[in-house]
């Protein structure tokens, strides 16, 4: 009895273990070139163009990297971030390539094809590399539609992982003339036709119909720009409150929205703090608070706290992510001062009896302080809907994490266990 117990136990440490290790195994491109410093502009270019996590995602592919010197030739064309992003994608195959079996291809040429091809980006058959055996042990690598010039050579293997990832230095750049092909920049992107598309095309309607606040916009693209964008439901309640305000206050408002710089979700996560925006002028401060609760990434007015739902596009310069609510300035919303009891001191208020035990028991002391602003905006804001959803998160990302804790927690004790009865 006590021995099938101990057995179970064990096959489901095990099991638990493996379970926990399976995961670690995928390989990090960014990682393994980290390791071959001649390659780091194309690392660089890799994370820049977002190729990284697309490489990590895949497996049985081949990397085909170039080192600094033929990088530094090719960003001297000045190809846009997107353009560059066509170019490289050519040069990841979706097949295994290590250095053996590159010198022992059947019949000594074949056709791959590449990550650019995967995309429905490359027209036709463009987007497939040739790969062929050539006399004195060279291996030959073209573009398919570069007129069948194998202009490319492999130099040497920088790291198999058979037969998940190989990764090879080619002496240099494979010509494309359907890569190379230059891509609308982020400038010539129509703003309001992203959002639109996504989720936000009230907000992006808005946006149409104030020139001033368009044109700010759309002058910021290019030296960078963020746009947070709430999603239809909010905006759309919000509207009668829009339509009360005055032009300049409208356009504050929307401007309020969107600040100068460019914010990649990682520099949201790693920059907590106050950022200006776009409405910012001087004494009319306009600004709100980042600040990211493991995943989330929440930006908080004196108002409301609303959570970053998506991401609609985030190639340097331009980056837009959507939002729960409508961001509410003070300068605009004076909101709390007439309310009787706006309490900013986290006085533990009954009304969040229902949710606070879950949050204090198990959550950080920060976050439980931040529990009765949540609850002391949602009357100003949309009424329940807010209170709600940042209880259920809290919770959700609580349950998370917990989860994993008592995963390991059991395999120890199954462990301990285990060893105690034998
Ligand atoms: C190859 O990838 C698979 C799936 O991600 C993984 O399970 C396996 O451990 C990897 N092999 C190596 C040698 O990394
Ligand atoms: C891959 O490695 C880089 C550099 O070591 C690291 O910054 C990045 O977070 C890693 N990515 C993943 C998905 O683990
Ligand atoms: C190799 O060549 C032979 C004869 O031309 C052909 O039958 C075969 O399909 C080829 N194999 C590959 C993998 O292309
Ligand atoms: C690859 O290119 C060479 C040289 O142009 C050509 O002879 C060969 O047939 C091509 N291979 C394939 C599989 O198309
Ligand atoms: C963006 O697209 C909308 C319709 O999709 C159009 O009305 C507007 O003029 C476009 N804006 C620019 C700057 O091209
Ligand atoms: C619009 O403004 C008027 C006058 O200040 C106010 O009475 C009304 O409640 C406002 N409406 C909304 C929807 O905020």
């Amino acid at each position: 009895m006590q021995r099938l117990r101990l057995a179970n136990l064990a096959a489901l440490a095990v099991t638990l273990l493996l379970l926990a290790t399976a995961t670690t195994h995928a390989h990090n491109i960014t990682r393994i070139l980290e390791k071959h410093p001649d390659f780091s502009t194309f690392n660089k270019y890799l994370t820049l163009t977002h190729l990284a996590p697309e490489i990590n995602q895949r497996t049985t592919i081949t990397v085909c990297a170039i080192d600094n010197g033929a990088m530094n030739e090719l960003l001297s064309k000045h190809p846009s971030i997107n353009t560059l992003k066509n170019i490289l994608s050519l040069h990841v195959l979706l097949d295994y390539f290590g250095a053996k079996k590159l010198h022992q291809i059947t019949n000594g040429t074949a056709l791959a094809a590449t990550m650019f091809q995967a995309t429905g980006t490359a027209p036709g058959s463009m987007g497939f590399v040739n790969i062929t055996d050539l006399r004195g042990g060279k291996v030959g690598f073209g573009a398919e539609n570069n007129g069948g010039a194998l202009s490319a050579f492999f130099v040497k293997s920088l790291e198999e992982i058979p037969y998940n990832i190989s990764i090879i230095q080619i002496s240099k750049p494979l010509p494309s003339a359907a890569a190379e092909a230059p891509t609308p920049a982020p400038s010539q992107q129509n703003l309001t036709s992203i959002m639109s598309r996504h989720g936000c095309k009230v907000f992006a309607d808005t946006l149409s119909a104030s020139p001033d606040a368009m044109s700010t916009f759309s002058d910021n693209v290019d030296g960078g720009l963020t746009v947070f964008c709430p999603m239809d439901d909010a905006f759309k309640a919000f509207l009668p409150k829009y339509k009360n305000l005055t032009a300049a206050g409208k356009a504050s408002l929307l401007e309020y929205h969107a600040t100068p710089v460019y914010e990649s979700m990682a520099m949201l996560k790693s920059n907590n703090g106050l950022m200006n925006t776009l409405a910012t002028d001087g004494a009319s401060k306009f600004d709100f608070t980042v600040q990211n609760d493991g995943d989330q990434v929440t930006l908080k007015t004196k108002i409301v706290t609303a959570k970053i739902t998506g991401t609609l596009i985030d190639e340097d310069p331009l980056a837009i992510y959507t939002i729960d609510k409508v961001l509410l300035p003070m300068e605009l919303f004076k909101a709390p001062a007439p309310s009787p009891a706006p309490a900013p001191a986290p006085e533990p208020a009954t009304a969040d009896a229902p949710s606070s035990p879950k949050k204090g028991g198990k959550k950080k002391k920060q976050k439980a302080a931040d529990a009765p602003a949540d609850e002391e905006t949602a009357p100003a804001d949309s009424p329940s809907d807010a209170a709600d959803e940042s209880a259920d998160d809290g919770n959700g990302a609580v349950r998370f994490n917990g989860a994993r804790y008592v995963n390991v927690i059991f395999v120890v004790v199954a462990l301990c266990f285990g060893f105690s009865l034998l």
